[in-house]
C-alpha cells in the first residue's frame, strides 16, 4: 500500500483550523472544503490522460484531458463535506455514495446506505472520508468497490491514524492513501491524538 502525506504549509494552516475545537462549524466546513482541492490536487497527478488536437486563437496545438475520469465516493456523513471540492476540480466525474455510522462502543462500523455502480472493472474510483481511525469504515467501504471489480482505489483523508493505516496495509488492499497527516495515535475511544474529534459533528452538529 502507497501512503502519500501532503505536506505543504496550506494543507497544514487548514488542517491547523480543523483541529481547533473553536473554529465555527462554517469555518470548518470552509478548511475542509481547501483541504480537499489540496489533497485531489495530489491524487490526482499521476491520473491517466489523453491527448486531442485543439485550435488556439493562434495555432494548432494538443490538448489534454483526463482518459479515464474516477468514480468519487464520499463516506457519509463526513465525507460530504469533500464531495463538492472534488467534483469541481473533476466535473468529468461520476458519484456514488456510502453510508457509514461507528458505533461508540464496539467502534464498528455500521453501513446504512449504499449506492453504486454495479460494474467498477477498469474504473479508478477515490473515497473521500476525512478520518481514517480505526480503519474500520474504510475497510468496509473499499470491500464493496473491490467486490464490484474495482482494483484502482484512492482513500483521501485529511487525517491517518497509524493504526488504521496498519490495518488497511493488512488487508491487503488494492488501494493508496492521501492524507495531511499521520497523527500520533488512537485513545481508548478510538478517536485519533490530536486529531480534530468528531469529523461530522464538527460539521453538521451532533445529532
Ligand atoms: C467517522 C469518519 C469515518 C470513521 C472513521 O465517521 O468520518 O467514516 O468515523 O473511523 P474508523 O476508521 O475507526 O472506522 P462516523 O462513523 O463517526 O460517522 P459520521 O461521518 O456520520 O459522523
Ligand atoms: N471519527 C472521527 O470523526 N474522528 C476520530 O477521531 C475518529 C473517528
Amino acid at each position: 500500500m502507497q501512503t502519500l502525506v501532503v505536506d505543504h504549509p496550506l494543507a497544514s494552516a487548514r488542517l491547523t483550523t480543523m483541529r481547533d475545537a473553536r473554529t465555527e462549524p462554517s469555518v470548518f466546513r470552509a478548511a475542509l472544503r481547501e483541504l480537499t482541492l489540496m489533497l485531489v490536487y495530489e491524487a490526482t497527478r499521476t491520473i491517466e490522460i489523453e491527448h486531442y488536437p485543439i485550435h488556439t486563437p493562434v495555432a494548432r496545438t494538443t490538448g489534454v484531458r483526463l482518459g479515464n475520469p474516477p468514480l468519487l465516493v464520499p463516506v457519509l456523513r463526513a465525507g460530504l463535506g469533500m464531495a463538492e471540492a472534488a467534483f469541481g476540480l473533476l466535473p468529468e466525474a461520476s458519484m456514488g455514495f456510502v453510508g457509514l455510522a461507528r458505533d461508540e462502543e464496539t467502534h464498528q462500523p455500521r453501513a446504512y446506505m449504499e449506492s453504486l455502480p454495479e460494474n467498477l472493472t477498469g474504473r479508478p474510483v477515490f473515497v473521500l472520508d476525512p478520518m481514517l481511525a480505526t480503519g474500520g469504515s474504510l475497510q468496509h467501504c473499499v470491500g464493496l468497490l473491490t467486490q464490484r471489480g474495482a482494483t484502482d482505489v484512492t482513500v483521501i483523508c485529511a487525517l491517518a491514524a497509524p493504526e488504521g493505516l496498519r490495518r488497511l496495509e493488512e488487508a491487503n488492499l488494492p488501494i493508496r492513501v492521501i492524507t495531511a497527516s499521520i497523527d500520533e495515535r488512537l485513545n481508548d475511544s478510538a478517536y485519533i491524538v490530536p486529531g480534530l474529534g468528531d469529523a461530522g459533528d464538527r460539521q453538521f452538529g451532533a445529532v
